[in-house]
């Protein structure tokens, strides 16, 4: 077998439109909406290094300025911080402050999809195998999907996925793999379906947006066949790429948020502001308080 090229750079797509959160996208990029204290994108920025990654490519459009700027340094927010004494921020916006040149930023001039959006970054990314993570979904646990994925990749090479199990009667909201043999940290990939009807899911393990990619995955991307919406989708993508390289799937340990919908973004808040040593408690005591009232003033009506 071929040496197995070390995955050293992430992919970031952050150039949709954020329709589903207008009127908060009107002006403010999706990714920068705040999970308690943080912006979106930082979970998944974090996520990467985490798993070992060295370089950071965005896929980023018009109005997405922010992003860019979060990521850059704030001198003088730093000295009046420490002025004022504030050591806590100013360790956090030391901790969040990417190495130099450790981050690219490549347009995508019109939403054509994700599969485009990925094809978009083939320039920076070159021939290596790259990680993938989409920010709105929010992984949360003990550790990050994309740590496990890289040990996953470590082992058997080609594309790997993160997945994770969805209520059976769900497939259809989902892209779900199926289930072939075992192998130590997770399953080979046997089929890849977008959203099927729970009669013909090929199992109940949905693709939860991480993925190691091969390079080839540019050459199909680049033939831009349009497929469900009329956008250029991953999923097809990676369905041809199938045909001659193997795709594994790894299980995620802990949970991912689907932070592109209001129930899953308002889930993730309250998910991380519960896990927080510093407002968990206080936290639960209100939210508790307002089930109470709000299970009162339905019983009443
Ligand atoms: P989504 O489809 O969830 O994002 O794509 P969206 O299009 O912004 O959402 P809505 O439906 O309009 O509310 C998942 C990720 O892929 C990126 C998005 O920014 C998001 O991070 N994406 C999607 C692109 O970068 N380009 C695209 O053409 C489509």
């Amino acid at each position: 077998m071929d040496r197995i090229k070390n995955v050293r750079k992430a992919v970031i797509p952050v150039a949709g439109n954020g329709t589903r959160f207008l009127p908060a996208t009107k002006a403010m990029p999706k990714e920068m909406l705040t999970i308690v204290d943080r912006p979106v994108v930082q979970y998944a920025v974090d996520e990467a290094l985490q798993a070992g990654i060295e370089h950071i490519v965005f896929v980023t459009s018009r109005n997405k300025s922010a992003i860019e700027d979060h990521f850059d340094d704030t001198p003088e927010l730093i000295s009046s911080l420490h002025r004022a004494g504030k050591t806590v921020q100013v360790s956090e916006l030391e901790r969040i402050l990417p190495k130099a040149g450790s981050m690219s930023f490549t347009r995508q001039q019109a939403p054509l999809g994700l599969g485009h959006a990925v094809w978009c970054a083939r320039d920076v990314v070159g021939d290596e195998p790259f990680a993938l993570l989409l920010p709105d979904m929010v992984c949360h646990g003990a550790r990050g999907c994309m740590a496990g994925l890289v040990d996953l990749y470590n082992d058997v090479g080609g594309n790997v996925v993160g997945v994770e199990e969805c209520d059976p009667e769900e497939t259809s909201k989902y892209g779900i793999v199926g289930q072939g043999a075992t192998v130590a940290r997770g399953f080979a990939v046997t089929k890849m379906v977008e959203k099927p009807r729970p009669s013909e899911a090929p199992s109940n393990f949905y693709l939860n947006g991480r993925y190691i990619l091969q390079p080839e995955i540019f050459d199909i991307l680049a033939r831009q066949e349009r497929g469900a919406g009329n956008e250029i989708q991953l999923t097809d993508g990676m369905l041809r790429l199938s045909e001659t390289q193997s795709f594994h799937a790894q299980p995620y340990e802990g949970r991912t948020f689907d932070c592109g919908s209001k129930q899953g973004f308002i889930e993730a808040n309250v998910a991380f502001a519960l896990a927080r040593a510093d407002i968990g408690n206080l936290v639960y005591d209100s939210l508790r308080n307002l089930v109470l009232s709000h299970e009162a003033t339905v019983k009443a009506a």
